[in-house]
Formats: C-alpha cells, structure tokens, sequence
C-alpha cells in the first residue's frame, strides 16, 4: 500500500509528479480557495504527509485526528500557522522552505521601502484616475532613500538580504535581533542597536522577524511614538507582530510618515479596513516570496522533505 500525501492548494503539475511517481496523492483543487476546515482535517485523519500552505491552521485538534501523519511540510519560511509543540507530541516532523526564498523576500521588502517613500502606488493610482494635470512641483514628492538611515528588527537571512541592498543606496544599516552578526558587522559594517534607539534614529524601519509570543504587538502606540516623522515602516514578516490600530492612528495623526505593508494581522486584509483608507499606506497581498522560480524551488524543498520522510530518511529544513 502506498504512502498517501494531501496537498492543501492546487500546485503546478511538474511540481507534484515526483511525488506521483511514489505515494497517492490527493490535491485540493483550487489555486486561491482555501481547503475548507472539515476536508482538511478528514484528509489528516488518512494522510501520511501533509503540504501545507501559511492560511492552513495546523493545531492540537487537527494532530490529535491525524493517526497516521508522519510530516507537514509547509510552503513558507515562517511556520507561526504550525502548533510544532502538538507537532513535536504527536512525533511528526514539521519542514519548511529557508534559503530559496531570501534574495525574493528581500526584493520585496526593498519594493515596499521604495514605493512607500516615494508614493509610486498613490501617484500611479491619480494618474490612472485621468488626475495628472500638469507637472507639480511639490505633487506626490516623498522621501529620499538615498543616504538615509535604515533600521532592521529581525536580522536572519532576509534582513541580511535587505542590508545588503540598503548598501546600495549609500544607506547607514542599524539592526535589532535577538543575537548578534558580528560576521554582518565586519564585513559589511551593519551596527547593531537596542530596539528604541533603533526606533529613534531610523529613517526606514523593516520588520522581518518571525511572528512569535515575544514579537506579537512588538510595534505599538510607544514604539511607534519613538519614530520620526518622517519615517517609513515596512513589515514584509507577519501581521500580528505590528499593532495595526496603533498603526492607523499613527499614521492618520502624521506620527509617521507611511507604511509598506506586505502582510496583516487577518489575510486577506478586508476591504473595510480602516488601513485601506489611508493614502499612505502601500498594501500588498502577502507576496514577499512571489517569484515564479522561488515559488518553484520553495515547492521543490517541500517534495523532496516529504519524499526523505515517508521513504524512512531524516528530511531537511526540519524544524520539528
Ligand atoms: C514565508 O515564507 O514565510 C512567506 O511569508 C510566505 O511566502
């Protein structure tokens, strides 16, 4: 009999075959509608291998169902959707997709920086809007990135990425992370710096650590009352990590100066959403990782950590 894996979104085919080839797979079949809640956990209650996309709740109830489920393999870096202790109780091992995805992310992030500062998603929309009169002087002038100072909380391979880019741009990099890179400090001269005095001095601000208890609400009315007002803030990480009401008002009441914004406390983000109506708020959905060859290698990662755990090998990128 062989192994079976489900898959909770429908994947391009050539991404899929490998498995094909030796496990029964079963694939939910659509590309943007999440696996409704019941299938998913009537198709853990079989599954040997579960590949998981973030919007999919991962929990006690759905390890508890999940007799003989031997590894979820999620297609993200971040894995906050994963209860891993329940994972770790229940011995199933839990993978992800580092590595492949950082230059991406970095991108993004930069995309956010730039197109925030300088407004490119508002003048773009008056344009589109038949509002461009004539050339303005002092119309959608934003901020410079050039030479400013950048500060970075959550210094792992993505911020990294992001610094390195920042050097470009003649930028001063600050980070925050829970350890050092003295590494990143010699050879690129990043500095490091407690978090409100990187609050404090920062032109740009990007978060990029991962949703945690410790970094949940990390950013709030107080760390946002530190910040220029000038200042751009970037979370190309996890909603949840920024407090979003004390965020609108900070924005709102020109305490900042404006926000990139690639992921929300609740995805998709409604259109009610009070940060929807500010001017300043550059909104993206959730794409950081969005490239085709990323999306494929991050695939490629997730096949080959299911095919090494269901064949009865030690499967990389485990995190559980
Ligand atoms: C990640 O990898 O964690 C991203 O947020 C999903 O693309």
């Amino acid at each position: 009999m062989k192994k079976t894996v489900f898959i909770t979104r429908q994947l391009p085919d050539e991404a899929v075959a490998p498995l094909r080839e030796r496990f029964d797979v079963d694939m939910w079949g659509s590309e943007d509608e999440p696996v409704p809640r019941d299938v998913l956990l009537e198709k853990a209650e079989t599954a040997h291998a579960l590949w998981t996309v973030i919007s999919e709740e991962v929990d006690r109830e759905l390890f508890g169902r999940a007799k003989n489920l031997e590894i979820v393999a999620n297609m993200a870096v971040g894995y906050n959707n994963i209860d891993t202790e329940a994972a770790k109780e229940h011995g199933v091992a839990v993978t992800n997709t580092p590595g492949v995805l950082t230059e991406t992310t970095a991108d993004l992030a930069f995309t956010l920086m730039l197109a925030a500062a300088r407004r490119t998603g508002q003048a773009e929309k008056a344009l589109r809007a038949g509002e461009w009169k004539s050339w303005t002087p002092m119309g959608f002038t934003g901020q410079d990135i050039f030479g400013a100072t950048l500060g970075i909380i959550g210094m792992g391979r993505i911020g990294e990425g992001v610094a390195r880019r920042a050097r470009g741009f003649d930028m001063d990099v600050f980070y925050h992370n829970r350890t050092r890179k003295p590494e990143a400090e010699s050879m690129h001269g990043f500095r490091y710096s407690g978090l409100d005095d990187l609050l404090r001095r920062s032109d740009f601000i990007v978060v990029l650590t991962p949703l945690t208890d410790e970094t949940r609400g990390l950013i709030g009315a107080r760390e946002l009352g530190l910040m220029k007002e000038t200042a751009v803030l970037v979370n190309a990480a996890r909603g949840g990590i920024i407090d979003e009401e004390a965020l609108y008002d900070a924005l709102r009441s020109g305490q900042i100066w404006a926000a990139g914004l690639d992921v929300f406390e609740e995805e998709p983000i409604g259109l009610e959403h009070p940060l929807l109506e500010l001017p300043n708020v550059t909104a993206l959905p959730h794409i950081g990782s969005a490239s085709i060859k990323t999306r494929l290698a991050m695939m490629k990662l997730n096949a080959e950590t299911i095919t090494d755990c269901l064949e009865g090998r030690q499967p990389a990128n485990r995190v559980v």
